[in-house]
């Protein structure tokens, strides 16, 4: 079922604007493309509402944390420990104690990392990231793969990685590679041969291998059927070689929620300018920073009645900050780049589509706005699954002020 421009509305005038609106079913008919896999472990950091967490537990769906926070909320979700991955290129002291009081595994992305935890935690469950020596990504910002990115063990320095699990009778499960959000599968395709090619270059022996994230938000079943059918063929060649059952995840973020949720926001100004018709939102890059941080092109659609009568008008999409850039509707470079809408008018709704992924995890509160509140769509009933943020409690931890200390003499 589609969210109707009704139930916008309602929501809309149920929780005021911005608010940012997610369909379960969506989220669960994408899981449902991913059932080959043996394991979907879910990259929280596309969108960690404790809601969604624990929708996706329900479905069968794991899950993979980047954070103490991210670990923190995977567990108040209700994942069991063993249920979680703690994925990152290092460690500090308090992520640590949590991860072993509770016997998460870790997925380590460097040998200082390895050292970190192995000093601390000797038999502990861990993976190995790997970078292959190849990434792609939407943006350089998103390619986490070859000689410029900071992220995985570098393919060459492998065996010092697993010198040095050794060193520190760490216990190898998986191996992991992932080469960022991109935009096409040919690039991820690459990523089984590299896979396959480590474990016979390194002589690695491991229970599973997980394929990383970086799925594009495509629901094309005949191209996921043939990524699957990839890395199935990569995993027994791997099982082939190692004698025994090797099990394969796949971790994917955007895939699983972006086109799932929308950002609504309300039109407060329209102005013209002898370039442009800007039309001003309640939603800034502090609530939906993806266009301003990588270019990216969120559709946009206005709900209303009757669209259908008012004539496509070009125009510039822009939120309320103090910033030239926050603008919705602007290329990679920063370009003001319109997009025609049926005119749009004060008191319209805007739906800003395709932004449950990196959209509300990534909001800051910048400009002291407050996070806007989410809203979880599910069949015919929809429920609040965070509210707006209260300003006082946007102000509260610097509060009460410390006293300066100056001398008034
Ligand atoms: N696994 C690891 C280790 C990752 O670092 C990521 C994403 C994923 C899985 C999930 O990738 P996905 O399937 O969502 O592409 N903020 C950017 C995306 C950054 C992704 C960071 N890591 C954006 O808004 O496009």
């Amino acid at each position: 079922m589609q969210i109707t421009d009704d139930l916008f509305t309602a929501i809309a005038h149920e929780h005021g604007t911005p608010v940012w609106v997610y369909d379960a079913q969506k989220i669960r008919a994408r899981i449902a493309l991913l059932q080959d896999f043996d394991l979907i472990r879910y990259a929280q950091k596309a969108n960690a509402n404790i809601h969604l967490l624990r929708l996706m537990r329900e479905a069968g769906v794991r899950v993979d944390a980047v954070s103490h926070g991210e670990l923190v909320r995977s567990l108040a979700a209700e994942f069991t420990p063993q249920e979680v991955v703690f994925t990152a290129d290092l460690i500090d002291d308090q992520t640590r104690a949590l991860v072993m009081h509770h016997g998460i595994a870790v997925n380590c992305g460097s040998v200082d990392m390895i050292d970190a935890l192995g000093a601390h935690a000797p038999g502990h469950a861990v993976w190995l990231r790997i970078n292959p020596g190849f990434g792609h990504g939407h943006s350089p910002k998103t390619n986490t793969g070859g000689v410029h990115s900071k992220h995985g063990v570098w393919i060459d320095d492998v065996p010092q990685a697993l010198a040095a699990i050794r060193r520190h009778g760490l216990r190898l499960v998986g191996l992991h590679m992932h080469i960022g959000s991109g935009t096409d599968y040919a690039h991820l395709a690459q990523v089984c041969d590299a896979m396959v090619a480590a474990i016979v270059r390194f002589g690695i022996d491991v229970d599973a291998i997980s394929a990383g994230g970086g799925l594009p938000d495509d629901d094309d079943a005949a191209q996921i059927g043939r990524y699957f059918a990839l890395w199935d063929a990569a995993r027994q060649r791997i099982a082939a070689r190692l004698g025994h059952a090797v099990t394969l995840e796949v971790e994917p973020g955007r895939f699983l929620v972006a086109s799932s949720g929308v950002l609504l926001t309300q039109v407060h100004v329209v102005k013209d300018t002898p370039a442009h018709r800007f039309v001003l939102v309640d939603a800034g890059f502090n609530d939906l920073v993806r266009p301003a941080f990588y270019g990216s092109r969120h559709p946009i659609s206005v709900v209303s009645a009757d669209t259908g009568q008012r004539a496509p008008r070009d125009v510039v999409v822009a939120g309320p900050l103090c910033e030239a850039g926050d603008v919705f509707t602007q290329s990679r470079e920063g370009v003001l780049a319109p997009c025609s809408l049926p005119d749009p008018r004060v008191g319209d709704l805007l739906v800003l589509h395709e932004a449950g992924a990196y959209g509300a995890s990534m909001s800051s509160t910048y400009n002291s706005r407050p996070l806007a509140p989410e809203v979880l769509v599910d069949g015919t009933g929809h429920q609040c699954i965070r509210h707006r943020q209260r300003i006082d409690a946007l102000i509260a931890l610097e509060i009460p002020v410390p006293t300066l200390h100056c001398n008034t003499a």
